[in-house]
């Protein structure tokens, strides 16, 4: 994930700027780069690779200023290439940016069009141009801003340096944060107060949508409707530290919010939306030549896994066999010449995952990896490294590399069955299209955060609780099941929605919620009908669903939960919000030790 330092400093801002991005380095990077005002002049110095490299060009070339920003790229648009490094600049403006513009495409047609040159790859480069533009037509900077803003689709922070001001940084946040620092006859930027640490404690947490204007000796932060509002200032207490909550109560509570700006970065690890392609990285063998696929991981991963079954049987036409990792090796299974053995892990290090991983190594299988951090033994064992970008997820209940793996997943399907000759190239621009609408539909889920905590009184009452789906929804059902027990420790059980009527509905009373995951489509009424065998028994449904099948089938319920109506490919990332809100919601009404739930250890490294 990237970060972003800024400093309207009173002396010389270099080593500071370095300083600050070395606070950063734990969220992952792949080049760096700071710009100063140097005598009226953007001076610009910038490196692949870790920020030593920054820091011997620096030597060999210093930059001097009072002014500047600073940067930590992990590559989503473009190569981790120097070019592509941030600070992205024009004549008139330098600017650093942590996320996505989705529609950066568009907008790079556009300035290509009035003549701009772009030297990058990148989407960031395509907001310093608009900026630039109307600077360039006398716009004063923070209404070039607020223009330039106004037509960006997607998430993003951004903090933006002047030719023309040099006591002036202008910082904007939409889904990607952006703290400001207030010192003495100075002010800051920073992707979080742990990255100011050293200059200052003082630090206001920009809301979404808060555009903000800092001089040396004054702050002026703008609402999503340029309205001038006041942010607290609040002692950071940051310290040396790696991961700080910033204005979150428990990790496990950003990390949740944290979400769509991860799936965005990972997404675009894997998407080439100027091709409309989806990639994989290079691999030392053909995908065409797999004819099953073995998928095996543990718990949050091992729905990952059964949703995987359904992406893979269902665009390449592979057939998939699901396990979870402590019993794979046990049955002793049927291992093939054409078989691949897909690993899923958020740690890489879990004992049983990793030992069946070493299984299938042994017996001569290939072997791929769905894996979180890129150092672990799993990362290190695999055959091909399919990383997600979750950044470091320090809650015991997964949840933004959940949806990094669903993201990732569905990359690889998509690969395997443009390999399998299954995908047609109209097909895939459907799919990138679809996997790019999903961190703002995720963003539009987490605007219910406050309805969920509403509901979570009623739900922490509850002795059992019961998670219905169908289809991929099932996986997901067994996933808001397994959250709710492991963090409030109330019994809670997924079931595919058709097995009620087998033996779970023996269960069901009015002390016995039951929680429906339900988009309309296709299976809706099947599992409608399922519902409504409960209700009549007395169960109380909260509905999760869109507004067509709220709609019809809404009334009855104590509570329904609307998600934005989305493509079928990208549900599971967007209901995976809801049901991670209502389990910690759930878990915060009951007092529990949400980030570090009792008996659970984040990586369970022995069998
Ligand atoms: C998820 O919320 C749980 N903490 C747990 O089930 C976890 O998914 C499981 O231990 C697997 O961990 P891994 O993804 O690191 O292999």
């Amino acid at each position: 994930m990237c970060g972003i330092i800024g400093i309207l400093g009173k002396d010389n801002v270099t080593n500071r700027l370095v300083e600050g991005l070395k606070r950063l380095e734990y969220r992952g990077y792949d080049s760096a780069g700071v710009a100063t005002l140097s005598e009226g002049r953007i001076e610009r110095r910038r490196a692949e690779g870790k920020l030593d490299n920054l820091v011997r060009v620096l030597a060999d070339d210093p930059v001097d200023g009072v002014t500047g920003i600073a940067h930590t790229r992990w590559a989503t648009h473009g190569a981790p290439t120097t070019d592509n490094a941030h600070p992205h600049a024009t004549e008139e403006v330098a600017l650093v940016h942590n996320g996505i513009i989705e529609n950066f495409k568009e907008l790079r047609d556009e300035l290509l069009a009035r003549g701009r040159a772009f030297e990058s790859e990148t989407d960031t480069e395509v907001v310093a141009h608009l900026i630039s533009e109307q600077i360039e037509t006398g716009v004063a900077p923070r209404d070039a801003v607020r223009k330039t803003l106004d037509r960006l689709h997607g998430a993003f922070a951004l903090a933006i340096m002047f030719k023309s001001d040099p006591d002036m940084l202008i910082g904007a946040r939409l889904g990607s944060p952006l703290v400001v620092g207030h010192g003495d006859g100075e002010s800051f930027f920073g992707s979080d107060a742990l990255a100011l640490a050293p200059f200052t404690q003082k630090i206001s947490y920009l809301e979404e949508g808060d555009m903000v204007v800092i001089t040396r000796n004054a702050t002026m932060i703008y609402d999503e409707n340029d309205e001038l509002i006041a942010r607290p200032v609040a002692l950071s207490g940051a310290s040396a530290a790696a991961n700080e909550k910033g204005n979150h109560a428990h990790f496990m509570q950003k990390e949740i919010f944290e979400q769509p700006i991860v799936v965005a970065q990972t997404l675009q690890s894997y998407l080439r939306p100027l091709e409309e392609q989806v990639a994989l990285p290079d691999m030392a063998f053909d995908l065409a030549g797999f004819d099953r696929i073995s998928i095996v991981a543990c718990g949050t991963s091992s729905y990952v896994a059964m949703i995987g079954k359904y992406w893979i049987e269902q665009f390449a036409r592979v057939p998939v066999e699901v396990d979870v990792a402590s019993e794979f090796r046990y049955r002793d299974p049927v291992l093939t010449e054409n078989q691949l053995a897909l690993f899923i892990s958020q740690s890489g290090e879990t004992a049983d995952t990793l030992a069946a991983l070493k299984h299938c190594k042994r017996a001569g299988v290939k072997t791929a990896g769905i894996i979180n951090v890129p150092t672990s033994s799993m990362a290190r064992e695999v055959d091909l490294l399919l990383s997600t970008h979750a950044g470091p997820e320090i809650g015991v209940a997964s949840t933004k590399a959940f949806t990094c793996q669903l993201a990732v997943m569905a990359a690889f399907a998509t690969n395997l069955a443009r390999a399998k000759g299954k995908l047609s190239p109209e097909e895939e621009r459907e799919i990138v299209r679809h996997l790019s609408e999903a961190p703002e539909a995720m963003n539009a889920a987490l605007g219910h955060d406050e309805d969920i905590a509403g509901m979570a009184g009623t739900i922490a009452e509850a002795r059992d609780v019961l998670y219905l789906g169908r289809g991929i929804d099932y996986p997901m059902a067994l996933e808001g099941a397994l959250k709710l027990k492991e963090i409030s420790y109330i019994h809670a059980e997924g079931y595919a929605s058709g097995e009620m009527k087998h033996g779970p509905i023996a269960l069901i009373d009015d002390a016995v919620p039951l929680i429906v995951i339900a988009p309309s489509g296709p299976l809706f009424e099947k599992t409608v009908s399922n519902m409504q065998e409960a209700q009549a028994r007395g169960a109380k449904v909260v509905l999760i669903s869109d507004a067509e099948g709220i709609g019809r089938a809404g009334q009855g319920t104590i509570a329904t939960i609307e998600m934005p109506k989305v493509h079928p490919l990208i549900a599971p990332l967007v209901y995976a919000i809801p049901v991670q809100l209502l389990a910690y919601h759930v878990a915060v009404a009951k007092g529990t030790d949400v980030d570090q739930p009792r008996n659970l250890a984040k990586s369970v490294t022995v069998e």
